[in-house]
């Protein structure tokens, strides 16, 4: 990395961070399971990609209840994942060749195996090792409230001594309890034990959930319907929370340039703005995109009121269409519009409901286009860039989200956007490793792989490549002017004489007299077609 992006503070505002789910990316040691080493043999990838940056989603010493995200032991890595060593020459790859790392942290739970979880079960009710975590008596026998977990069943699981521990997600992932000054400060631990390694930020999984409000008296009865943390008074988006930020803030200032953070908070749009203020995280993802129909009124609400909140919390906007909790977009929007929003449920394989999978892809494409072309970071999903749809139809056998144990069987669960990536035609694991691949890839995944792609002019990837490529070019600043355009259009202006046309209607629309510099989709002459975007340069006015 050269001296002059090594101290640039602002990297994080317009970054293109690309997100790796270890255990999919690329397998080196032929245990089916993705690697440290394995990314590392693929940085040539990244830097293909042009990407700003890497969050890697956890890849610590885990039981793997929940893909990672119960975590035994936040300052290791899974040996089934590599060493610290691994990590240490991955972040050396990485920053060699210009992109920087953040990594996952997940402070809302543990995993069942932590140290300290352990010694809060051995040492008993009233013990210090069982404040670290939120123990409660229950008079009667049933869970001290109705409150049901994340993944389905309750939010308590009773241990041999009678007393119950909340729960929010899995029961493998117990809720620290973070009113224990010793869980501050091994969080605080934590940050900078990843700092010192050199990682330039974090992800901070469900950052509005850590403090809970456990007075007396509490609800009883039976399961609370409709439950929702974003909203729930006593779990969600509690006024302490931000002082535990305010903490870390101190942490990431500790290093120069500081850390970085950016927090996946399901919290209404609002209340986003305290979590990306520059006193706490700095940033906070923005999923309206994900949960949005392809439509361009939709898109252009959206994207006024998201720079209007970034630039109210002191932050640049964040833009996502896919990760690995989430129906891979292009699956989503090859689905029947009225089926857009929360649908993963939904995709359990067969004709139900029909997928259209060309339009997907077509959409897909002008929504990427679209989303390049806005000011702030966007975050990309591992495969997105290879086009791959949703793998539906997983046996069952084969599953492994606790959603699908504990709907249970109703919620397929998460298992189809984290199918290993494909990198070669044909070969075991089509390139992904040696051995197999920990979930089933379908037969048709050679055809998206990086090998057939690469040779593929119009390939998804090299779309991608050329995007963001043309992105860094083109983007001086954060400003955006909506032009007037027609229903089902959306336009807008970037400083330097560059816009972007995104055509969301079923008709084909009159190409202005520009220079197209980027088309999702081939055009028509002058027409632009239905559900393509293009990037135009237009001639600057000198004043
Ligand atoms: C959000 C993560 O993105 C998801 O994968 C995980 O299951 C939950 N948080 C619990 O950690």
């Amino acid at each position: 990395m050269n001296p002059a992006a090594v101290t640039d503070a602002d990297w994080y505002r317009q970054a293109v961070v690309y997100q790796i789910y270890p255990r999919s990316f690329a397998d080196a040691n032929g245990d089916g399971l993705g690697d440290l080493a394995g990314i590392t043999s693929r940085v040539d990838h990244l830097v293909r990609l042009g990407i700003d940056a890497v969050w890697l989603s956890p890849f610590y010493p885990s039981a793997l209840a929940d893909g990672g995200y119960d975590v035994d032991d936040y300052r290791n890595v899974d040996p089934r994942l590599g060493t610290l060593d691994d990590f240490d020459t991955l972040v050396d790859t990485l920053h060699t060749n210009g992109i920087r790392i953040i990594v996952d942290i997940v402070p809302n739970h543990s995993g069942s195996g932590h140290a300290w979880f352990q010694a809060a079960l051995a040492a008993g009710p009233g013990s210090p090792e069982r404040d670290r975590y939120i123990f409660r008596d229950s008079p009667d026998d049933e869970p001290p409230t109705p409150w049901g977990a994340s993944f389905g069943g309750p939010a308590w699981t009773q241990v041999p001594d009678g007393q119950w521990y909340l729960h929010l997600f899995d029961p493998a992932q117990p809720d620290w309890n973070w009113d224990n000054p010793e869980v501050i400060a091994d969080f605080e631990q934590t940050l900078r034990f990843w700092s010192d390694r050199g990682v330039d930020g974090f992800r901070i999984d469900v950052a509005n959930l850590l403090k809970k409000d456990l007075s007396e008296p509490l609800p009883r009865g039976r399961d609370e319907d409709g439950l929702s943390w974003a909203t729930h008074p006593r779990l969600s988006d509690l006024p302490s929370v931000h002082e535990i930020y305010r903490g870390w803030r101190k942490v990431f200032d500790e290093y120069s340039p500081p850390r970085v953070a950016v927090a996946e908070a399901w919290v209404p749009a609002a209340s986003r703005v305290a979590y990306a203020s520059p006193s706490e995280l700095g940033q906070a993802f923005n999923f309206d995109l994900l949960k949005a129909p392809f439509e361009a009124g939709a898109w252009r609400r959206i994207i006024t009121d998201n720079l209007e909140l970034a630039a109210r919390s002191g932050s640049s906007s964040t833009w996502v269409l896919s990760n690995h909790d989430m129906v891979r977009h292009v699956t989503r929007f090859g689905l029947p519009d009225s089926d857009l929003e929360g649908t993963r449920h939904k995709l359990s394989g067969g004709d139900d409901p029909v997928v259209d999978l060309p339009r997907g892809l077509r959409r897909a494409r002008a929504a990427t286009a679209a989303l390049l072309a806005l000011p702030g970071a966007a975050y990309l999903y591992q495969g997105e860039e290879l086009g791959l749809p949703e793998v539906v139809g997983i046996p069952d056998d084969q599953r492994q989200d606790p959603t699908f144990f504990r709907s249970p069987g109703v919620d397929v669960g998460r298992d189809g956007c984290r199918v290993p990536l494909p990198w070669t035609v044909d070969g075991t694991s089509f390139g992904f490793g040696t051995n197999g691949s920990h979930l089933p890839q379908p037969p048709s995944w050679g055809d998206f792989s990086v090998e057939a792609e690469t040779a593929d002019p119009d390939s998804v990837l090299n779309f991608y490549v050329e995007a963001v490529s043309l992105r860094h070019e083109l983007q001086t600043s954060e400003e955006l002017v909506f032009k007037d355009s027609a229903p089902g259009v959306l336009h807008f202006a970037r400083p330097g004489g560059w816009e972007c046309l995104a055509n969301f209607s079923e008709a084909s629309i009159d190409l202005p007299d520009s220079q197209v510099v980027l088309a999702s989709g081939e055009l028509d002459g002058d027409q632009l077609p239905a559900e393509t975007t293009v990037w135009l340069r237009v001639p600057t006015t000198k004043g």
